[in-house]
């Protein structure tokens, strides 16, 4: 690793901005994305949202949740009355991982080797911004959050993240995955559900 980068992670960032700096000036740990994708929103919000890491149009447009999960995630948000710009929304992991197919690139999941590198900036970014509750999408936010695997689905609900209180639901393309369009729409609905308790808990 770069050593302006070691020395700057050793006195440890004093604010977002500084830590974002740090963030945006890395190298990816696995060579092609485009850019650093970093969290969105404002220092404090009642919520923060973890995601896995940036997909194809995060990488592209620079934001976290622009592509179809973050549509999903829209749609889910606005079902249960949260506002997304009042909430902080972030990945595990900074950078899009993905085998070029053609002119398509495909995601690929990040290891837990690479979690685990991503996880000093994780942790840095929630004591800097904050959050009331911090919620994992997914099992990649679980094991980032909790440093260790975490089964989502018999953990859904309410999770204590170390000392920062947490809920663990699916991450929304899991539901886009599901082929049954009944199961998607049962999906949908269990998602909203949880949507609405995570707005009750950090009310
Ligand atoms: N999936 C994620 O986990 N994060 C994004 O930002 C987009 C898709």
């Amino acid at each position: 690793p770069d050593k302006a980068v070691a020395a700057m992670q050793e006195a440890g960032p004093h604010s977002l901005e500084e830590l974002n700096r740090i963030i945006s000036g890395s190298e990816p740990l696995v060579p092609g994305a485009t850019r650093a994708v970093l969290g969105e929103g404002p220092v404090g919000a009642a919520i923060a949202f973890v995601g896995e890491q940036p997909g194809d149009q995060e990488d592209l447009q620079g934001r976290p949740f622009v592509g179809p999960a973050g549509q999903l995630l829209d749609r889910a948000l606005a079902e249960a009355g949260i506002e997304r710009s009042a909430t902080y929304l972030t990945n595990a992991v900074k950078h899009f991982k993905f085998v070029q197919r053609g002119r398509r690139r495909i995601h690929e999941s990040p290891t837990a080797g690479e979690v685990k590198h991503y996880r000093w900036w994780l942790e840095r970014e929630l004591d800097l911004v904050r959050p009331g509750l911090v919620v994992a999408l997914g099992a990649t936010a679980a094991l980032a959050l909790a440093g260790k695997a975490v089964p989502v689905g018999r953990n859904r609900g309410l999770f204590r993240f170390g000392d920062r209180p947490g809920f663990l639901t699916v991450h929304p393309s899991s539901l886009l995955r599901e082929p049954d369009p009944q199961a998607r729409e049962e999906g949908f609905r269990r998602y909203c559900e949880d949507m609405r308790r995570i707005r009750e808990l950090a009310a």
